[in-house]
Parts: C-alpha cells; sequence; structure tokens
C-alpha cells in the first residue's frame, strides 16, 4: 500500500490525534465561558476504534503521533491508551499537548513509556491573570506539575497565547523559565479558532512579540528542524530556547507534514479546512481496511497547497480549535 501522500508530494507522517473535545479550562482564546456544546460520549471514538485507525494509518506512514484535545487527560482512562500506542513499533513518537493540570499522578508511568514530549499550554506565571485567562483557579497546579517535570527532565515546550493588553507583560516573565531551565518557551499568535465564530479583533504579531524582547535581550536565530512550526531563537547563557509561532500571519503550509483527526473521527488535512472524511463513521458502518485507506488516500491528496489563504477567501467561519483536531 502507498504512502500518505499529497498531490503537491508531501509526504505525510504525523497525526496530530484530539481524543477529546472537552477540557477543564476556558482559555478564552479557545472557548466561551458557557454554553460550549460537547459531543455525548457515543459520538466518541472508543480507544478500540482508535487504536485501529491509528493502526491503519501507521500501516500508510504515520510515525509521529500527538495527543491533543480539548485536554486529553479529562478523558477517562488516557494512561491504557498511552499504554496500548506505545507497544506500536511504527510509532517513533508520542507526544501530547496539555495544559498540565490532570497530568501530576501520571508521571511516573509517562516515563515509564518513553512519554517525554510535552507540549503545555501556559499562558502567565501569575495567577489572578491565569484566573482570568483560563476561567479557572489552576495556576497552582500548573506551576507544580510544570516545575516537577522540569526536574525529572521531560522534554518541554511552553505555549503562550499572546494576547495585546492581556498577558504581553508575560512574555519577559515566561522567557525566564528558559534562563534557568532546558526549556522551549514559545509564544504563539492568537488564530480565530474560539468557539465563538468571531475574528481577533487586535491579534499580536510576531513581530510585536520580537520587538518586547529585544529590548531586554540579544538573541540569535536557531536552525529550526523540519516542519517546525515555530522559529527558534538562543539566548547567551540561557539552558532553553524561545521562539514565535506566527501561526496567523504566516503559515507552514510549504512543508506540511500534518493529519489531524478529531475525537469524533472527522479528518482534516489542514487546521484551516473542511473536514474531509469521518473514519468514525465509515468505520461504524462496516468499512474494510482497504476502504479505510482509499478514504485516507484520497483525503490527503487533495490536502490544500495553502488552507489559510483559502479559508480567508471563503471567509471560513472558525469553530473552536478543540473541535478541529487540536
Ligand atoms: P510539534 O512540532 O510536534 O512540537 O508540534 P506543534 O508545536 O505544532 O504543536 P502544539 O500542539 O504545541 O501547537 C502549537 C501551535 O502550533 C498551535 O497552537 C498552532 O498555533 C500551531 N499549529 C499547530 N499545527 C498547525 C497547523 O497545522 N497549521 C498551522 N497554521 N498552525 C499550526
Ligand atoms: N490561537 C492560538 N493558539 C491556540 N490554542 C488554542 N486555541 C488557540 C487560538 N485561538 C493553542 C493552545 C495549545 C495549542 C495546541 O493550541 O494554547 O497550546
Ligand atoms: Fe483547554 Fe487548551 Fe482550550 Fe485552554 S486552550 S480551554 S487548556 S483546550
Amino acid at each position: 500500500m502507498e504512502k500518505l501522500q499529497d498531490k503537491f508530494g508531501r509526504g505525510i507522517n504525523y497525526l496530530r490525534l484530539s481524543v477529546t473535545d472537552r477540557c477543564n479550562l476556558r482559555c478564552t482564546y479557545c472557548m466561551p465561558e458557557r454554553g460550549m456544546v460537547f459531543e455525548p460520549k457515543e459520538h466518541l471514538l472508543s480507544y478500540e476504534e482508535l487504536l485501529k485507525l491509528v493502526d491503519v494509518m501507521g500501516e500508510m506512514g504515520i510515525n509521529k503521533i500527538r495527543l491533543t484535545g480539548g485536554e486529553p487527560f479529562v478523558r477517562a482512562d488516557l494512561m491504557y491508551f498511552i499504554k496500548e500506542l506505545s507497544k506500536k513499533s511504527y510509532l517513533d513518537k508520542i507526544s501530547i499537548t496539555s495544559n498540565l493540570t490532570l497530568i501530576r499522578p501520571h508521571l511516573d508511568e509517562l516515563v515509564r513509556l518513553g512519554v517525554k514530549d510535552i507540549n503545555v499550554s501556559l499562558d502567565c506565571l501569575d495567577r489572578q491573570k491565569f484566573k482570568e485567562i483560563t476561567r479557572r483557579d489552576e495556576y497552582e497546579e500548573v506551576s507544580g506539575a510544570l516545575h516537577e517535570m522540569i526536574a525529572r527532565g521531560f522534554n518541554l515546550k511552553v505555549n503562550c497565547v499572546v494576547m495585546q493588553g492581556v498577558n504581553e507583560d508575560q512574555i519577559l516573565p515566561l522567557i525566564e523559565l528558559a534562563k534557568e531551565h532546558p526549556v522551549s518557551v514559545r509564544f504563539l499568535e492568537e488564530m480565530p479558532f474560539n468557539g465563538s465564530g468571531g475574528k481577533v479583533e487586535t491579534p499580536m504579531n510576531y513581530k510585536d512579540i520580537l520587538s518586547i524582547i529585544e529590548k531586554e535581550y540579544d538573541y540569535t536565530k536557531m536552525i529550526d528542524g523540519p516542519h517546525s512550526t515555530s522559529q527558534n531563537y538562543q539566548i547567551v547563557g540561557f539552558k532553553g530556547s524561545f521562539g514565535v509561532i506566527p501561526s496567523f500571519s504566516r503559515t507552514f503550509c510549504g512543508d506540511c507534514n500534518r493529519l489531524r483527526m478529531s475525537a469524533t473521527g472527522e479528518i482534516r488535512t489542514c487546521l484551516y479546512g473542511h473536514s474531509q472524511l469521518n473514519l468514525k463513521e465509515m468505520l461504524r458502518s462496516g468499512a474494510t481496511t482497504e476502504e479505510l485507506k482509499e478514504a485516507l488516500m484520497v483525503a490527503v491528496a487533495n490536502k490544500p497547497k495553502d488552507g489559510f489563504a483559502a479559508a480567508e477567501e471563503n471567509e471560513k467561519e472558525y469553530l473552536s480549535m478543540t473541535k478541529l483536531g487540536g
């Protein structure tokens, strides 16, 4: 069977897999405070179904998987699923994007399973501000988990969504984390995935972010890994590094290697695009492995060259990140 490849020759080997659309926080840039409608349990792919679909994609060349949400650890028995995934020899890397509120009891087992690449959503280092942004009072737990994970040698990338007038004063305190510890602190432009359909009124541009940093530090550009979403920089004397993710003003479409599957089985070949197909529906209506593969081949072949530009043209209504495959 052929490997997943689009018609522009981009090989697809990275699956972002959302295991739930639910979250225990309510970050302003991600969800409205009230009125989010979450999927009932029966609409979600079960772990058995997920493992079957991951196997199918593994045969087609997927070798890196990132678990996303919502918050992945909100889903019951997530560690069972991770343990099963860790047995898959075709997976070179299992990583997770998490808000760290629920991860602490699982650290031993994550280390045992070799799952050490965790991207952390954390927009400030201040309890009151955390409460304003996430609408929940979980800062102490998150900060405790972060420091425990640093001490235990997890490979951490901290993601901070920068919002004008809200947390640009947190950029320098967050960068201090990289001074003391070998972590990567990344500043994200806010994208319009807030679940309310609205545009971002005054998005902070990556250049605005860099200009705040350069008032304090001299930094030099690092060589970014292939397919990196972030442009990364080094500061002399720092144990870690920092980066900017210009998700809004620039896209990474050129060498994008990603495929997304939402918790309900929707396949998206682009964050900005529509769902191409629903693998859960196919699976539940008895599709064979060959039929699943064929559908995936077609969806991936049609991955848009520049999905962001296409979405802008169609004035697309944006969903929450949690519905898109994270
Ligand atoms: P790794 O390279 O695996 O570390 O992943 P990542 O840094 O892309 O993952 P993470 O879950 O930390 O996502 C960070 C941010 O990257 C997201 O909030 C988005 O801003 C951006 N991003 C992730 N995937 C895409 C994508 O497919 N397209 C675009 N435009 N932005 C993305
Ligand atoms: N804009 C930018 N980043 C977002 N995230 C969630 N919603 C948005 C948004 N509207 C981030 C989270 C997480 C990552 C997967 O996506 O902070 O770190
Ligand atoms: Fe939850 Fe992440 Fe969305 Fe915040 S950004 S509400 S932590 S899914």
